[in-house]
């Protein structure tokens, strides 16, 4: 029986089950739209751990530093020839892989923090929104290419912790990253007090992080927009629109859709909803102005690129909003009375705001 060696310390376990957990969260809430904000609130926090694991790379102690790691060619093709050499910390392979691990989660936060910015109008990025809107799929392409890089480097580090283990069982590697020891003759770490402070700071902050970013008013996840009070900015717009139903904020639709629909408003869906000429045309204007066209809104973007020049007379006709609702079951729609009833489920809509935090479906 070989020697007990104190390898992995107690920062770099944490940092390891950490970053499992919060990638699983972040993998799990990318389906839908209305997860983004447990998304993108993990998400910051694996921004911090990684800069953790960074820092701790070259402050950290021994084993965990990496210069420690034999991350070079003729070693890996050595260790290629030769499995069972023993390594302390990684081998040659496991380290290339950790160093694109790390590199790739860089990356991946880094390209998800500015499509949250460009495409939402939200977070740190969000003032590249104006600048960038038009370019949110290119972002978000980007950032999912990287996350599927991610992906495809953690099968190769779990392959590569399999295949360690049918080679040297003894060597408890596995274990390693729970208790800290590996069966293998080595010099034991121990940290210093300024290794203890490093860690604690940035393992807090990484733990903190989700849970600030999910409050409403942080810096992390803050809107560009703001609520706007049509019943102040143009109030007949308001009390005419808004009497029947919800009050359809302008960007939702193209000004040649709003100009159809105001063209005709004695035959308003079966209603008669006609208006004063004058009022009708202030109305109209509003409406054009503040149309699709002219919103940098994501929702305005996407709905603008499904209709392809079509012009129709309701939201729920534009491929967008039938794709974005399709997986909506019957009964939900019919607890919110209508699909055009947005308000059962979108609670600010009437203030123009879309959010994908507000997103509620209607309990039976
Ligand atoms: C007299 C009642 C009434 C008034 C006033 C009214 N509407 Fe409507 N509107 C309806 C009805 C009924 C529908 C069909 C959808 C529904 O059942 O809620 C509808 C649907 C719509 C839709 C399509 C919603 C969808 O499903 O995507 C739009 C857009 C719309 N109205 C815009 C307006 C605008 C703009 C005004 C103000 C000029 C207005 N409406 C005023 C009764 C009204
Ligand atoms: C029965 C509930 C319900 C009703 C009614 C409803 N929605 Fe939604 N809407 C949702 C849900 C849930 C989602 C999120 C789908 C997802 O996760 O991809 C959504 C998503 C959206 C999105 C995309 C949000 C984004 O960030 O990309 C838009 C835009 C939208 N709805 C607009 C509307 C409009 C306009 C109406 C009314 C004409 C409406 N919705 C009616 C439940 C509803």
């Amino acid at each position: 029986m070989e020697k007990r060696s104190y390898i992995w310390t107690v920062p770099t376990r944490l940092f390891h089950w950490l970053l499992v957990v919060y990638m699983a969260v972040v993998f799990i809430s990318s389906s839908e739209e209305h997860l983004l904000p447990i998304h993108t609130a993990f998400g910051y926090g694996i921004g911090l751990l990684i800069l953790f694991r960074i820092l701790w790379g070259f402050l950290g102690p021994r084993y965990s530093r990496f210069r420690d790691w034999p991350l070079n060619f003729r070693e890996l093709l050595h260790f290629m020839g030769d499995p069972k050499t023993p390594y302390p910390s990684h081998n040659p392979a496991a380290s290339f892989v950790m160093v694109g691990i790390i590199i790739s989660i860089t990356l991946t936060v880094i390209s998800g923090v500015l499509t949250y910015g460009i495409q939402e109008g939200r977070g740190l990025a969000s003032s590249l929104h104006s600048p960038l809107f038009k370019e949110m799929e290119l972002f978000e392409e980007i950032h999912e290419t990287l996350a599927y890089l991610t992906l495809f480097l953690i099968a190769l580090h779990i392959g590569g912790v399999v295949i360690d283990l049918l080679l040297h069982r003894e060597r408890g590697v596995l274990k390693s990253m729970v208790t800290g020891y590996k069966n293998i003759e080595a010099e034991s770490v121990e940290l210093t007090p300024f290794q203890k402070l490093l860690a604690t700071l940035f393992l807090t902050a990484a733990l903190a992080t989700p849970f600030v970013a999910l409050l409403n008013s942080s810096p992390l996840t803050e809107s560009l927009y703001e609520e706007e009070e049509y019943s102040l900015i143009h109030p007949s717009f308001a009390n005419e629109c808004g009497a029947c139903h919800t009050l359809y904020p302008p960007f939702l639709l193209p000004a040649g859709s709003w100009k159809r629909i105001m063209a005709d408003l004695e035959n308003h869906f079966g209603d008669d909803a006609s208006l004063e000429e004058e009022e009708r045309r202030a109305i109209e204007n509003f409406l054009v102005q503040r149309s699709a066209q002219n919103s940098t809104k994501e929702a305005a973007f996407y709905i603008l690129k499904s209709l392809q020049g079509r012009e129709p007379l309701a939201i729920t006709e534009t491929p967008f909003w039938k794709e974005k609702h399709s997986s909506i079951s019957q009964e939900s729609f019919k607890r919110a009375r209508s699909k055009s009833n947005c308000k059962a489920c979108h609670r600010n809509i009437e203030k123009g705001m879309i959010e994908d935090r507000e997103i509620r479906l209607p309990k039976g």
